[in-house]
């Protein structure tokens, strides 16, 4: 029998999977495996017999990696498997960005009892006017397999696009549509682009990656999207070029006091990965990693 302990909601899809031999158990101490979703792991005490962790996601900075290494826990993550999610959700905050629709319905939500509301809305609507994201340009930092999907979107919606990997992987070059523009020079990507999305894994190198000096070459007026860990952005540095217009709009995926306070925010609570369909996949794919390795010793972070 094999013990698996769930530190988050992990999916029945995936759990299912594990068949007759495994058993989920409350009590973390008995764990050959853990499935974890987003959970800080760093300040826990690692289960004797644990041999294998997979995170249903693509990060893994709520892994203590070292500690892992050290004792030989084999770390999965589950790369690609809620890219789709993250893609639906970078276009709708481009848009939301680009257009008057929180503020138009919140407007309309404000006039509901109105008599007038109809010959209202067609007053009002000259302040919710917006822009169209065709023929303008979206800087892609980072093209793993989020940033590859949402960047070949962007295509089809006949944006340029321009974008910058330094460890840009033959696969993740492979999947990407020839009519994306790679750039080498970060600030080169900043200066050119009226939206930029970041898709790079927070690490200590990519700490505060985009700063001030990253926000003062950016073209003034872009569009700054994260979806991928607020450790990326220096949150100071994103307020004051926000308060000087520079950035026009700042949509995050991570709630901070600081970016809350901004009116020129779009703030969301880490839901990216958020639809049934990612939490499946990742969870099968999680869930599977776990069974191979336990079963075969197999390591497949796919
Ligand atoms: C990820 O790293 O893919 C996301 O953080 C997943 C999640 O929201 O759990």
């Amino acid at each position: 029998m094999h013990y698996i302990h769930c530190l988050n909601n992990i999916s029945a899809k995936g759990t299912d999977l594990l068949g007759a031999d495994y058993e989920l158990t409350d009590d973390i101490s008995r764990a050959q495996g853990i499935l974890v979703r987003s959970a800080a792991m760093h300040d826990m005490q690692l289960p004797e017999d644990l041999l294998a962790i997979a995170r249903a996601g693509a990060g893994v900075n709520n892994i203590p990696l070292d500690t892992c290494a050290e004792a030989g826990i084999v770390v999965f993550n589950t790369p690609g498997a809620n890219a789709n999610a993250v893609k639906e959700l970078v276009l709708c905050g481009m848009l939301l960005a680009s257009r008057g629709i929180i503020d138009g319905a919140a407007w309309c939500r404000d006039h509901a009892d109105s008599p007038t509301i109809g010959k209202d809305a067609e007053k009002a609507k000259k302040a919710f006017a917006g822009h169209e994201v065709f023929g303008k340009t979206l800087g892609v930092i980072g093209l793993g397999a989020i940033g590859a999907l949402v960047a070949n979107a962007a295509i089809d919606l006949g944006m340029n696009v321009l974008g910058y990997d330094p460890y840009v992987s033959a696969e993740a070059a492979w999947r990407l549509s020839p009519a994306v523009e790679h750039v080498t020079n970060l600030d080169d990507v900043l200066h050119r682009s009226d939206y930029v999305t970041i898709h790079v894994p927070a690490m200590d190198s990519t700490r505060g990656m985009i700063g001030a000096h990253e926000l003062e070459v950016a073209k003034p007026g872009c569009a700054v999207l994260n979806f991928s860990r607020d450790t990326l952005v220096d949150n100071a540095a994103m307020t004051e070029a926000l308060a000087a217009g520079r950035v026009a709009t700042y949509v995050t995926d991570f709630a901070t006091p600081e970016v809350m306070a901004m009116t020129n925010t779009l703030v969301l609570p880490h839901l990216g990965a958020s639809t049934a369909e990612a939490e499946d996949n990742c969870a099968i794919m999680a869930a599977r990693q776990i069974k191979d390795y336990l079963e075969n010793g197999n390591i497949k972070n796919s």
